[in-house]
């Protein structure tokens, strides 16, 4: 089905709220599945103490029939609109069976029930958060109707051998006319946003697997048969996603059977559908020859977050969607820990706090800023973001930090036991955590009703005769159109002291010894705290571990900086001080200054050969902070000169370590043979890409050269990637060659595909916008799939400031058209891209205007849908 226009949609608040009038205790649901026609029975136990009529969601639904308790239902007892059955006259117990069409082919915004892949080969699927499930039946589609689901499915045997649906499996057989069936059931009570089934031709591997409780389980993945030997890495993530959340939070599974299929054709990420996990195909698949390093790490994350869900999301889940990060905050934050204690705790957090930067820190600045429990929305797929998932996250770290380990498993058990097949809050989630501690936490809620990274100034004064410290903290968050007086938030800074030698001094605060490193909370506007027998003034370490969400602003000397940078014990805090030392060099780029330009590359020198260093923290000591957030500390920004000016400072640090320094380096890193996934493998495979990504700055023919070989010999794919990203970014002419060699090899992988459209999206300025339009003729793009939209423009229009932000505004143009078209086809992606021209209020003037001329161009077109209006709507403010 194709988007409506529904511009005129009224904003749903979250003051608003009130229980449903009407609730569902059981579900009956038998599907006859087709391609181009799919026909549901739904039969739903309602259950109600008011008098009040039935309303149900529905929307593109043909329905064929409806009865109530087995009898027809009277035509003036129900109302069919656009969106909602209205019956009147129903009984608390009696049971509503409607009978509907559906068509999945024709849907192409990928919600509801829709075809994955070709009509001949392609199966069927469903995609119900947030509200896909009033695509498919009429039902009160809203979180909190939680009910029992029993699901029956019909289809041609030959055409869709496998049939699967959520919950244990009960009962399967044949149908006449090469038909059969197969049903299950589902034990547990859940929101209709939890409900899937898939339908086609698929293969499996499966394990056996028995909980702590003793429960057998069998997992299992399925994919198209073309990639079932890339399911089996996902297979063991799985295994210790499970195993995990046993050992770290006490939870066990609670079915006999747990489901995973990949898709080509999904929206998001995955989802943590009940008992059938569905999961973008780019999430799911991974073998050494087609998958980089970190797109495996997304593999073992997105698996395990989707595990979590089990008990995150599904067994206690979300009141109403203004609640969204009570699963998804949580959920990212237990995937953290997970791929914490399974990688390198540090490599994680600087992975994590750099995506949060990235991608959170502008949203919040700009005009699509939101609380991380918004106060009202229009269309609820526009607040699956950053802010809800990655600061959502962050909240619940502060408050695990605040607890302790034993005391937040305290409060987490009191949580799932308090809250087990409910439909939660944020109150719920505060309250059982503070209660199992004897803690008011609720101080913490201002976080989430606040929009706006809070701004933490640190001002520390030394008193020699006293031989005390006093460190003055203060915080200020700017104010937003929607909320003009920002309140103060507790923020916990965790911090230690160094000596002039480097060495974290002893802590007296308060008259108490605590160690080298402590945690003071900032609960007001602006507080002071003094540290005893301090020997001579300190460098202090503020917000370490990246302690809260916070921009800090602490009048550092570039050389204090290069102290951390070069002696923290702790590789995140030493990536951090190396950060906002490289902050500091690029604005000497700016102006023309030396000092912290000076302070940044010498120290990187000296630990580039300091034996012992862990090569991928090295590498990502050796990489400044993006355009992006560059972009973020600046007015006026003008994308090409930022890029322009980061390449300037990048080469001067590729000279001040030297091109033979890193030519060696390379050259002692290089591993001839099939890749070693290992952690060491990835650190090495890591650094030589960020080695001859400074070499091509310095020494350009000597990388290139050395980037050719590298693409030609590579047996596996981080590596042929980085050579081919060295080439294609540096314009060099081998480029050509390997671009060509790359599609004939991949051509029949559409994940390797994908990268191989946006290795060329990011050529840097003016060049990329050529590029992209004559990728548009490639006849492997098309906007229909997510993922290549998103490779293609996604990468072009949010990950290549330069190209993008095209002073002629050609940029603008071509991303808004696409907009127009695509939004056609599914609002939700569209959407999503819009949000490229978030910041562009911040722009220089020339570039300003050819946005706002773009972007109202692009809001004066008629027809939008909900999600892309709201978005351009919200931008445009
Ligand atoms: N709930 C999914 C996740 O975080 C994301 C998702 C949202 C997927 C909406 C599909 C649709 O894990
Ligand atoms: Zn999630």
């Amino acid at each position: 089905m194709s988007a409506r226009p529904e511009t005129s949609a009224a904003a749903i608040r979250l003051a608003d709220y009130t229980p449903p009038a009407w609730r569902v205790s059981d579900v009956v649901l038998e599907f006859d599945l087709g391609i181009d026609s799919s026909e549901v029975t739904a039969h739903l136990t309602l259950r109600s103490e008011v008098d009040a009529p039935l309303r149900l969601d529905g929307e593109g639904l043909e329905l064929l029939s409806i009865a109530v308790d087995g009898t027809p239902l009277d035509p003036g007892r129900w109302r069919h609109t656009d969106h909602v059955l209205e019956v009147s006259g129903m009984r608390d117990g009696s049971v509503l069976t409607t009978r509907v069409r559906v068509q999945p082919a024709a849907n192409t915004a990928l919600e509801g029930l829709y075809l994955s892949g070709s009509r001949e080969a392609g199966f069927l699927l469903t995609q119900c958060e947030a509200e896909g499930f009033r695509h498919i039946t009429f039902f009160p589609d809203r979180p909190d109707v939680l009910a029992r689901y029993t699901v029956t499915l019909r289809a041609d045997k030959a055409r869709f051998p496998v049939l699967l649906a959520g919950g244990n499996p009960d009962g399967a057989g044949e149908l006449p006319d090469g038909r059969h069936w197969a049903r299950f059931v589902d034990p547990h009570p859940k929101p209709c946003y939890l409900f899937a089934l898939v339908a086609g031709r698929l293969e499996k591997i499966e394990r056996d697997y028995v909980t702590a409780e003793g429960r057998a389980v069998k997992l299992v993945i399925w994919s198209e048969a073309n990639a079932i030997d890339s399911c089996h890495y996902a297979m063991d993530a799985l295994e210790h996603s499970m195993r995990w959340d046993e050992q770290a939070y006490g939870r066990s599974y609670d079915l006999d059977v747990f489901h995973v299929v990949a898709t080509h054709d999904f929206n998001m990420g995955a989802m943590e559908n009940k008992g059938l996990n569905i999961f973008n195909a780019k999430y799911l698949l991974a073998d050494p020859d087609t998958t980089t390093d970190d797109e495996y790490k997304g593999v073992e994350a997105v698996v395990a977050h989707e595990y979590f869900h089990n008990w995150s999301g599904n067994r206690v889940t979300c009141r109403d969607w203004f609640q969204l990060s009570l699963k998804e905050g949580l959920t990212v934050f237990r995937e953290q820990q997970f791929s914490a204690d399974m990688n390198s705790p540090s490599l994680k957090r600087i992975e994590d706090v750099a995506l949060l930067r990235r991608a959170q820190f502008p949203e919040d600045a700009g005009p699509l800023a939101h609380p991380v429990r918004p106060a009202e929305y229009r269309e609820i797929n526009n607040f699956y973001t950053a802010t809800v998932y990655e600061k959502g996250a962050e909240l619940v770290r502060m408050l695990a930090g605040r607890l302790g380990t034993e005391g937040f498993r305290r409060g987490m058990d009191r949580y799932f036991a308090d809250n087990d097949g409910r439909a939660a809050t944020l109150e719920d989630f505060l309250g059982a955590l503070g209660a199992a501690n004897g803690i008011d936490l609720m101080p913490y809620l201002a976080w989430y009703g606040q929009s706006g990274t809070p701004r933490l100034r640190a001002r520390g004064r030394y008193d020699e005769g006293a031989q005390r410290y006093t460190l003055t903290l203060s915080q200020h968050t700017p104010p937003s159109a929607s909320q003009p007086d920002k309140h103060a938030v507790p923020i916990p800074v965790k911090l230690a002291l160094f000596d002039r030698d480097g060495n974290m001094l002893p802590l007296h605060l308060d008259g108490e010894a605590c160690g080298t490193e402590t945690v003071v909370v900032l609960d007001a506007s602006e507080r002071s705290f003094t540290f005893e027998r301090i020997p001579h003034a300190p460098v202090p370490s503020l917000l370490r571990g990246f302690s809260a969400p916070v921009l800090l602003e602490c009048g550092y000397a570039p050389a204090e900086l290069a102290l951390l940078l070069t002696h923290d014990p702790d590789g995140f805090n030493r990536w951090e001080a190396g950060q906002q030392l490289a902050a500091r060099a690029f604005d000497d780029c700016r102006t023309g200054g030396a000092e912290a330009l000076d302070a940044w590359s010498s120290a990187l020198r000296q630990l580039f050969v300091e034996p012992g260093l862990d090569a991928a923290l090295l590498a990502d000591l050796l990489t400044p902070p993006g355009e992006i957030e560059l972009a973020e500390r600046q007015e006026a920004v003008d994308p090409a000169q930022i890029h322009e000016l980061r390449q300037v400072m990048q080469r001067r640090l590729g000279r001040v370590i030297g091109a033979e320094a890193l030519e060696r380096r390379y050259r002692e890193l290089y591993a001839p043979g099939p890749p070693a996934l290992d952690a060491a493998g990835k650190a090495r495979r890591r650094l030589q890409r960020r080695v001859l990504e400074l070499l091509a700055l310095v020494a350009v023919d000597t990388a290139h050269a050395l980037a050719d070989a590298q693409y030609r010999s590579a047996s596996g794919m981080t590596d042929r990637l980085a050579a081919l990203g060295v080439l294609v970014r540096g314009g060099a002419a081998e480029a050509t060659d390997a671009l060509a060699d790359f599609r004939r090899r991949h051509a029949d992988n559409p994940l390797a595909m994908d990268k191989w459209f946006a290795v060329q999206a990011q050529i840097p300025g003016e060049p990329a916008l050529g590029r992209v339009q004559a990728l548009e003729q490639d006849p492997a793009f098309t906007l229909k799939n997510p993922n290549r939209a998103r490779a293609l423009l996604g990468t072009f229009a949010s990950g290549n400031p330069s190209g993008f932000h095209r002073a002629d505004g050609a940029g603008y143009r071509l991303l808004a058209e696409r907009l127009a078209t695509l939004d056609s086809l599914n609002p939700q992606i569209a959407a999503r891209l819009a949000t490229a021209f978030n910041g562009w209020q911040r722009l220089e003037p020339v570039r300003r205007e050819m946005a706002r001329q773009a972007l109202s161009d692009l809001a004066g077109r008629p027809g939008l849908s909900r999600n892309l209006s709201e978005i351009v709507a919200s931008v445009l403010s």
